[in-house]
């Protein structure tokens, strides 16, 4: 009867999953503050994402970790770069049967770690910034990227992607913005997967929301929405369902929300030493996030769940 009258079901169609590859390496990296999750090479992205087509999982978001980085991030742009190359490998290996979905951002490519370009006194030049994000959002498109997902948080940044998307003929490339992305703590095993640490300990909180602020973070989704984002997000994902309750009592957009790093790592690591059952904390969190108004949610556990949904 629980079954019966189950008001929320989680199902495999409801996943992303995110996946990072690295430049320059031969054999995948386990990184230790994401137990289970790896900096793949090109050839174990391949194998990756055909097992994740197999178990059914419809999306996954890819993020790149170069060999090299520079003050204006000219990897995540070019077009030999590793994640422009990774695209179409994946494009290559599962054709049209899954969704691929680009970061597009400049933080894993810059090297002062921040998510744009910097102007001479050290502050991060929000105009400047959206030429080279589109700039990306092109090559992303190039490379065979469905959905670009622009995750910097600069203001105007969807609008200045969708002119350039239009422009190039790349009209049918959805963006996914990352609309409410909060200043948050629980990115910090990511910035490990990515490679990430912000210059003179600096941190997002100029262009990143404050975690205090609800309505502001409505602001910020329906402004994406008037600028032209086909889905919106909410990140991180546990401490904002209120966040996700709102946006979806408001909006009529698809709502993506982000399950991160250090969401999925304290369960884990919590499940390490035997105090929770991770598996079924994991089910009962990303249901939750569904529950609460999410259609797609993207999730470092989202293979697991896949397998145990199956
Ligand atoms: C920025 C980006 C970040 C994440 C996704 N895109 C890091 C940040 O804003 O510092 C975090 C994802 C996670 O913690 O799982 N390119």
């Amino acid at each position: 009867m629980r079954r019966l009258v189950a008001e929320t079901v989680l199902g495999v169609d409801d996943l992303v999953a995110p996946l990072f590859v690295r430049e320059g390496i031969d054999q995948p990296q386990p990184i230790t503050s994401l137990p289970g999750v790896v900096q793949h090479t090109r050839e174990s992205l391949r194998k990756e994402v055909a097992e994740l087509q197999q178990l059914g999982v419809p999306a996954l978001i890819l993020f790149g970790v170069p060999a090299r980085k520079d003050a204006e991030g000219s990897g995540a742009s070019d077009r030999d770069g590793i994640v422009q190359v990774a695209l179409r490998d994946v494009r290559d290996e599962v054709g049209d049967d899954m969704v691929v979905m680009a970061d597009l951002c400049l933080d894993e490519y810059t090297d002062h770690g921040h998510c744009g370009l910097l102007t001479p006194s050290g502050e991060v030049d929000n105009d400047a910034t959206l030429e080279r994000y589109a700039e990306v959002a092109i090559a992303q498109a190039e490379a065979g990227a469905d959905i670009v997902a622009p995750s910097g948080m600069m203001d105007g940044q969807v609008l200045a992607i969708r002119d350039a998307l239009d422009e190039e003929s790349f009209e049918q490339v959805a963006i996914l913005a990352y609309a409410a992305k909060y200043a948050s703590a629980l990115y910090g095993p990511f910035r490990d997967a990515v490679d990430v640490s912000i210059a003179d300990g600096g941190d997002r909180k100029a262009y990143q929301q404050d975690f205090r602020n609800a309505r502001e973070a409505l602001e910020e989704l329906r402004a994406d929405v008037g600028e032209g984002a086909d889905l919106v997000m909410v990140k991180p994902a546990l401490a904002y369902l209120d966040i996700i309750v709102r946006a979806r009592a408001e909006l009529d957009v698809p709502i993506a929300a982000y399950h991160v790093s250090g969401e999925y790592a304290m369960v884990k690591a919590a499940g390490e030493r035997g105090w929770i059952d991770a598996d079924a904390v994991a089910l009962e969190h990303i249901t939750a996030i569904k529950r609460a108004g999410a259609d797609l949610i993207l999730t470092y556990f989202a293979r697991d769940l896949a397998e145990a949904l199956a």
